[in-house]
């Protein structure tokens, strides 16, 4: 893989993934599922970027950032199966193009949650004939846009959505049996590392990994049992994917950073998660703890796999953008310090570039560090967009 300096080529940016923002992917399993739903909770347009995709590149650069994280709609790309539609290849080669073009490099999804309709009506991920499809689906998508394409994220938290999906029953197909969720990631494990073969064969020197979903556990009391469950659960949440595929089978390691979980134990065998705000912990609009020193613990805890280590999304619903500014600036600080200490880190992509539909939460949740208008579709830089473009400035500069 590429040698990555610090600072020259640090990764400054943020992500968005297809479905949350380009609006009107009326082929996928997600879209079937939310017709049910009240408006609210449709994509509909979503930010429509699958038209406004120019404008938020010039958006991305003009806001100093040199990196953006997007994901491939594979329902675009493949209607059904077997079917490419070039046109969709095209239209995405113009827009990673537009953005090398730009000086940004691109850190490309192929999977973030969503699947054709035709990959739902035959199992889904708990069908082998998935593994299969994803691998044809991700060489298509290698040999037309791979030479646009700098870190290669195969699948966007594998737990997460075998969890949400098949144990929760909250995302599409609602289902509510653990037994298929482990089936999933077991799929999802042998994609991963069919694809990262693949990959190794078509475009040696492309960065593969995935962008997985990192918890930190904290015991609340300091009791036996409650460190007992910090690792147990560290190991259940943080690591079962890279025991699946195998670590040689990831270059880097995408960090997805959200949740700080304290834990209780003083009610229940197995502790259960504290609420924030019970013991007056400050949350963002969806009530998850802020907790940025923790971003930076959380990476020098991962420095031991020796692997280049990704921030891949970070950041937290604030509407009115009250929250944000001291947050982001909080948890660069401490990224800077795991750095200082010898943290391999590469880059940090904030979640999110664009207010988007956060899923079965729809648009309520506004996580951009632009906010979007959607009757009009006008873009505006909130506070903490032109704060993270000073902080990136200074950074640069700063010899660390
Ligand atoms: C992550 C998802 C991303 C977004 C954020 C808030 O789990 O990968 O699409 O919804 O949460």
């Amino acid at each position: 893989m590429s040698l990555l300096k610090w600072p020259a080529s640090f990764l400054w940016g943020s992500s968005t993934s297809s479905h949350q923002v380009e609006g009107n992917n009326v082929q996928n399993d997600w879209w079937a599922w939310e017709q049910s739903r009240p408006p609210e909770f449709q994509s509909g347009d979503a930010a429509d970027q699958w038209h406004r995709w120019r404008e938020d590149i010039d958006l991305l650069k003009g806001l100093g950032q040199n990196a953006y994280r997007l994901s491939l709609e594979w329902s675009r790309v493949e209607p059904q199966e077997g079917a490419i539609d070039q046109e969709v290849l095209t239209h995405y080669k113009q827009v990673l193009s537009y953005c090398r073009a730009q000086g940004i490099a691109t850190v490309v999804t192929l999977h973030h949650f969503t699947n054709p309709l035709w990959i739902r009506d035959r199992g889904g991920w708990t069908s082998a004939k998935t593994v299969t499809a994803f691998v044809h689906y991700a060489e298509t998508v290698l040999k037309a846009l791979g030479s646009e394409i700098d870190f290669l994220i195969t699948i966007n938290e594998p737990q997460v959505y075998s969890y949400m999906s098949y144990t929760a029953g909250m995302w599409p197909p609602n289902e509510t049996n653990p037994l298929s969720a482990a089936l999933v990631m077991w799929q999802m494990s042998r994609a991963h590392r069919a694809v990262y073969k693949r990959s190794k064969q078509l475009l040696p020197s492309l960065p593969v990994g995935i962008a997985y979903n990192m918890t930190t556990f904290e015991s609340y009391h300091g009791t036996r049992r409650e460190r007992f469950f910090e690792r147990f659960f560290d190991i259940v949440n943080n690591r079962s994917f890279y025991w699946l595929t195998g670590m040689r089978k990831h270059d880097f390691l995408g960090v997805n950073y959200y949740f700080h979980r304290r834990l209780d134990g003083s009610k229940s065998f197995v502790p259960t998660f504290i609420d924030p705000l019970r013991i007056g912990k400050p949350v963002s609009d969806l009530g998850w703890e802020l907790c940025p020193t923790m971003l930076g613990k959380l990476l020098r805890s991962l420095a031991r796999y020796k692997k280049p280590l990704l921030v891949t999304e970070h950041g937290l619903a604030d509407a009115d953008d009250s929250r944000r500014p001291q947050f982001l600036q909080e948890s660069l600080q401490s990224l800077l310090e795991a750095k200082r200490a010898g943290a391999p880190i590469i880059g940090y992509l904030h979640w999110s570039f664009l207010d988007n539909f956060e899923w079965a939460d729809g648009f309520t949740p506004r996580f951009g560090l632009v906010e979007i208008d959607y009757t009009t579709q006008k873009r505006t830089p909130r506070a903490s967009a032109l704060l993270y473009k000073q902080c990136i400035e200074r950074y640069r500069n700063e010899s660390i």
